[in-house]
């Protein structure tokens, strides 16, 4: 690993690397059985309802999805669920369903006509490794893919829990979530005219590009674990502000890190003109708002204690992580 360790450790990044190893054990644990469930279903066994699986795209699928990737967004549904002791299976289910909407959109990002990027996860882009039609099909079909998943009756018996998970992910993945915020991502780089983002239009940028389908992975655990409507609410705090700090904290390694660390190219965001926090703020600016976030987060799942734990210590994870 050649990145430069940061010198400027803030109080939350502190606290993270005294309880990492812990954590990283659980993190690799839940990513363990993820990568079990989703090689099982990129498998070339021809699924119900279908009529073939297509060699070439089946390939470049499991290209894209398995064996790399820190598995954050199954981990926050499994670790919700668990703390509010419903179903460990069907989180995991509903997580690996949005886990392959996380992987399609990179794909996607990393095209020439977004962000253009060789690297993902260590080894080539999907266009790279295959081409750029491939590229848009893998995507697409690991779309669908994900609401198959969460629509099928194998992982979830409850219809009325499958049809919500359904409607937030799709709410979270389209038009007003991660797509709408993929789109003011491309435009903030004056690529459809001139535009100057402060920092409120580039925070609702990032809640909706990034932050919206890692909220709705604690949402995802919120309703398989049968939360109610209050506990959602906080749930939600917890999702939103895990979100933000999320993408300040992949802004500030792509200031930071090498790409050797990353498995993907790195110090790209200035140049494009990408709207991020480091940008509109400076690094201690990015890093300070990474604390305050953390706080939220802390605070919004208080109500459960020493059950919260992972969760809190996923929100410190999120912003003192170097990969
Ligand atoms: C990268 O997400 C893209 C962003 C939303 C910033 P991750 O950092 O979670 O990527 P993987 O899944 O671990 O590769
Ligand atoms: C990507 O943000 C967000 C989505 C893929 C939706 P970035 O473009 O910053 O992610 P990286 O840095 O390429 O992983
Ligand atoms: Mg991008
Ligand atoms: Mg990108
Ligand atoms: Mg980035």
């Amino acid at each position: 690993m050649t990145s430069t360790p940061s010198t400027q450790a803030t109080p939350a990044s502190v606290k993270a690397q005294a309880g990492a190893d812990g954590f990283s054990h659980k993190l690799a644990t839940v990513a363990e059985t993820v990568e079990t469930f989703l090689v099982e279903r990129l498998g070339p066994a021809v699924g119900p309802g279908e009529i073939a699986r297509p060699a070439r795209l089946m390939e470049a699928m499991r290209h894209a999805v398995l064996g790399g990737g820190k598995r954050l967004r199954p981990f926050l549904a499994v670790e919700t669920a668990r703390m509010l002791g419903g179903s460990e299976a069907g989180a995991l289910a509903a997580g690996a369903g949005v886990e392959l909407v996380h992987c399609y959109s990179l794909v996607h990002d990393d095209m020439p006509a977004m962000d253009d990027d060789d690297m993902r996860r260590g080894k080539p882009t999907v266009h790279k490794a295959y081409d750029e039609a491939t590229a848009i099909l893998v995507g697409d079909a690991l779309q669908t893919l994900a609401f198959e998943i969460l629509a099928d009756p194998a992982w979830q018996a409850d219809p009325a829990i499958r049809a919500d998970l359904v409607l937030g992910l799709a709410r979270a993945s389209g038009l007003g979530g991660m797509v709408g915020g993929q789109l003011l991502d491309l435009g903030a780089e004056g690529r459809f005219g001139p535009v100057q983002l402060g920092v409120e239009d580039t925070l609702q940028l990032q809640a909706m590009k990034t932050g919206a389908i890692l909220a709705f992975s604690v949402e995802a655990g919120a309703i398989v674990g049968g939360a109610s409507a209050d506990e959602r609410a906080a749930l939600l705090r917890y999702g939103l502000a895990l979100g933000q700090a999320f993408q300040i904290a992949d802004d500030i390694l792509d200031r930071e890190a090498s790409p050797e660390a990353m498995g993907k190219a790195t110090g790209k965001d200035k140049d494009a003109g990408k709207a991020t926090l480091v940008d509109r703020l400076g690094l201690d600016g990015a890093r300070a708002e990474c604390d305050r976030l953390v706080g939220v987060c802390e605070e919004a799942v208080s109500r459960w204690g020493e059950r919260a734990r992972t969760l809190c210590e996923a929100a410190r994870f999120t912003v003192a992580r170097k990969v």
